[in-house]
């Protein structure tokens, strides 16, 4: 693993997205796999900015994401869909059709999961994997359990990532408690994996995430074992490695 120490979010931002830059630039038909969340937002806005200046082009590459929550439309404003198309897919030159998110109001859930499953093998798998951290461990939504799962799935959401992600609702706004997740194993196949982490509420999942038992109950441990994973975090975030 390759860890690269950033001063801030605006460094760790601007460092992620040179990688990203990097993949694009060595395969430009390449499979991004994407994440939602606060963590990205820095590493969009860096991409978004290396397109309109000209130096970088999504054009012949295609994406996979993460997650998608279970009943919200791609139009809801909450949905990742919708995330990924204000705060990305908009901004940059993506193909149309180029774009993949699982389906949160698909009426038959195991077909979904399956379908984005052999998704990610017509593709030729995952190139380039962006990855947050939950504050649980969490990788994509594979949350702390007795076993790491392989294929994307339904997953009932803990309270621990409720309580992360209720500051990215209003009051009184429905809050959705499961979610369709790729699982573990298109993540660790993917051929590069990029996490990114930052803040010190992380500190203690990053630690155990690199240097801890490798445990489904915190399933970014199993990163330890990818023979590609560069990580970019912040002081904040590296502040409980002491090595
Ligand atoms: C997002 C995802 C999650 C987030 C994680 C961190 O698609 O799959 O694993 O990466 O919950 O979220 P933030 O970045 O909001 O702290």
């Amino acid at each position: 693993m390759e860890i690269i120490k950033a001063h801030d979010y605006a460094e760790m931002s601007a460092k992620a997205a040179e990688l990203i830059a990097a993949q694009l630039l060595l395969k430009p038909d390449c499979v991004l796999g994407l994440a939602t969340g606060s963590t990205p937002l820095g590493i969009y806005d860096e991409l978004a900015h290396k397109v309109a200046a000209g130096s970088l082009s999504f054009s012949r590459a295609r994406s996979i994401n993460l997650d998608e929550y279970v009943g919200l439309s791609a139009d809801d404003r909450q949905s990742y869909a919708y995330f990924m198309r204000e705060n990305l897919f908009k901004k940059v030159d993506f193909a149309d059709g180029a774009n993949n998110i699982p389906n949160g109001t698909a009426a038959d859930v195991d077909a979904e999961c399956a379908r984005y499953d052999s998704l990610v093998e017509q593709l030729g798998g995952i190139d380039l994997q962006l990855l947050g951290l939950g504050p649980n461990g969490h990788i994509g939504f594979n949350e702390p359990s007795d076993a790491f799962e392989p294929n994307t799935h339904l997953v009932e959401l803990t309270a621990e990532t409720i309580a992360a992600n209720a500051r990215f609702f209003g009051e009184g706004e429905h809050q959705p408690t499961r979610a369709l997740t790729i699982g573990i194993r298109a993540i660790m196949q993917a051929k590069t994996v990029l996490l990114v982490v930052n803040g010190e509420a992380k500190a203690k999942a990053l630690r155990d995430a690199l240097f801890g038992p490798i445990t489904p109950r915190l399933p970014a441990s199993i990163l330890q074992l990818h023979p590609r994973l560069f990580v970019v975090a912040d002081e904040a975030a590296m502040s409980a490695i002491d090595r």
